[in-house]
C-alpha cells in the first residue's frame, strides 16, 4: 500500500537533486506513479501458469530475479513464466501510452527493469544506453522496496545505502546510488517520505500541466483503467465497460438528468478499481473462497471508494462505488447498509453489475442466457437488488 506514491516521492527527490529540467521531472513524476501498471496485465496469466499470488512475485521483487522466482514455483515451463514476468514492463509502458500519456512516460516505464550490467529486460540495455529517467525510476523503485521491507524506519534509513551499494553497478547506476546516499542524509527527505500527507504533498509538488482535461478525456482515461482492472481475470474482460453502459441506460430510464447519468457511467467504469488489490489467484478461483480470501475480496469496494475520493470532483461518486455490493436486505458488504442508506446510484450499479456477472462465464459456471439472467434478477429483487430498478431494467428489454 502506497508503494507507487513513495517511489514517486523518491524519484522526484532524486530528479530535483540531480537538477533535471522540469519537462523531465514531469515525465518521471507520472512514470513513477504508474510504473507497475503492467502488473495486473500479467497477473492472471502468471497465476494460471504457476498458481501463486502475484504479490509474492511483484511485492518481493525487484529484489529477486525471475530466475530465482521460478525456482520457488512449481514451474512447468520456466521460459514461459520468465517471459510473462518480463512482459509486465513493456505492457505497462504501452498501456500508459494507450491511456493518452506522453510517449516518454511509457518509454521510461518500459526500460525501468533494465540493469546497469546489461542483465535486465526487455532489451538487455546496459549503462548509459538505458534511458536516464528509467535508471532514476529503477533506483527509486529499489530503494522503496528496501525501505518498505523494514518496519522500523530508523533501521530502514541505516540499511538503505548498504543495500543499494550491494547492487550498484550490477543493477543500479552507481552515480545515482551516490545521489541517493546524499539525499538520504537529509532528515527532511525521510520526514517527507513517512509523512501522513504524502499524497497531498505529491499533489502540491506535481509539475505544472497546461489546461484542464475535457470530460471526454476523463472518460477515456477511466475506460483505459477499466481495461486494466478487468485484465486481472480472464473472466472479466470488458466487464466494467458493460456495467457502465447498462448503469448509464438504467440511470437514464429512471429519469436522472444527463450530467448525473454521465457521472454514474464514469463511476461504474471504475467501480471495481479496488479489485486491483485482490490477488488474481483469488479472483480466478474456481472454488468457494476461504474466509481470509473472502475478507480480502470484500475489501475491494472500500478501496474503490478511497481511490475515487482522492480525485477532485468524484467525491460523491466515491460513495456510490463504495456501496456497490450493499444489498437492500442488509446482507451486503462492506457496511451492511439497508435500502434507505444505499445511494440510488449504488443500487443502479449493483443491478448492472449482477446482470453482467450472470451473463458472463465464471470460473465455476458458464454464462447464463439473457432470459435466465432475467429470471435470476427477478428472484433477487427486494433482497439482493432494488425491486423498482429490476422492474425498470426488465422493461428496457
Ligand atoms: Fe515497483
Ligand atoms: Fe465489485
Amino acid at each position: 500500500m502506497g508503494h507507487a506514491m513513495r517511489v514517486c516521492y523518491i524519484a522526484t527527490s532524486l530528479a530535483r537533486s540531480l537538477g533535471l529540467p522540469d519537462s523531465q521531472q514531469m515525465v518521471l513524476y507520472h512514470a513513477s506513479l504508474l510504473h507497475d501498471l503492467g502488473v495486473p496485465l500479467v497477473s492472471s496469466e502468471l497465476t494460471e501458469l504457476i498458481g501463486v499470488n502475484e504479490n509474492a512475485l511483484f511485492a518481493a521483487s525487484p529484489r529477486k530475479p525471475p530466475e530465482e522466482l521460478v525456482a520457488d514455483c512449481r514451474a512447468p515451463v520456466p521460459e514461459t513464466i520468465i517471459g510473462a514476468f518480463h512482459r509486465h514492463a513493456s505492457l505497462g509502458g504501452a498501456k500508459a501510452i494507450a491511456l493518452g500519456l506522453p510517449t516518454e512516460i511509457g518509454e521510461t516505464i518500459v526500460s525501468s527493469h533494465e540493469n546497469w550490467d546489461g542483465s535486465g529486460y526487455p532489451e538487455g540495455l546496459a549503462a548509459n544506453d538505458i534511458p536516464q529517467l528509467s535508471r532514476v525510476l529503477a533506483v527509486a523503485d529499489w530503494a522503496e522496496s528496501v525501505i518498505a521491507e523494514e518496519q522500523n524506519s530508523l533501521i530502514a534509513r541505516r540499511n538503505l545505502v548498504a543495500e543499494l551499494e550491494d547492487v550498484s553497478e550490477i543493477i543500479l547506476d552507481p552515480r545515482l546510488v551516490e545521489e541517493v546516499k546524499s539525499i538520504s542524509r537529509s532528515d527532511d527527505f525521510w520526514l517527507g517520505l513517512f509523512a501522513k500527507e504524502l499524497r497531498r504533498s505529491l499533489l502540491v509538488a506535481k509539475p505544472h500541466e497546461n489546461g484542464k482535461s475535457s470530460w471526454k478525456a476523463v472518460v477515456s482515461l477511466a475506460r483505459g483503467f477499466a481495461e486494466v482492472i478487468d485484465s486481472k481475470s480472464p473472466f472479466t474482460l470488458r466487464k466494467s465497460a458493460r456495467v457502465a453502459e447498462i448503469a448509464g441506460q438504467l440511470a437514464e430510464a429512471v429519469g436522472l438528468p444527463v450530467d448525473h447519468v454521465q457521472l454514474i457511467h464514469l463511476a461504474a467504469l471504475l467501480h471495481d478499481v479496488g479489485q486491483l488489490s485482490v490477488p488474481a489467484r483469488i479472483m480466478g478461483k474456481p472454488d468457494i473462497l476461504s474466509l481470509t480470501e473472502m475478507q480480502l475480496m470484500q475489501r475491494h469496494p472500500s478501496y474503490s471508494r478511497l481511490i475515487l475520493e482522492a480525485l477532485p470532483g468524484l467525491e460523491e461518486a466515491a460513495l456510490w462505488v463504495g456501496a456497490h455490493h450493499e444489498r437492500p436486505d442488509g446482507k451486503g458488504y462492506p457496511e451492511i447498509l439497508t435500502t434507505d442508506l444505499i445511494p440510488l446510484e449504488s443500487r443502479i450499479i449493483a443491478v448492472a453489475n449482477v446482470y453482467v456477472a450472470l451473463t458472463s462465464d465464471r470460473p465455476y459456471r458458464r454464462a447464463l442466457s439473457e432470459k435466465d439472467a432475467f429470471k435470476v434478477l427477478t428472484g433477487a429483487a427486494g433482497t439482493q437488488l432494488d425491486t423498482h430498478l429490476v422492474h425498470v431494467f426488465r422493461s428496457l428489454h
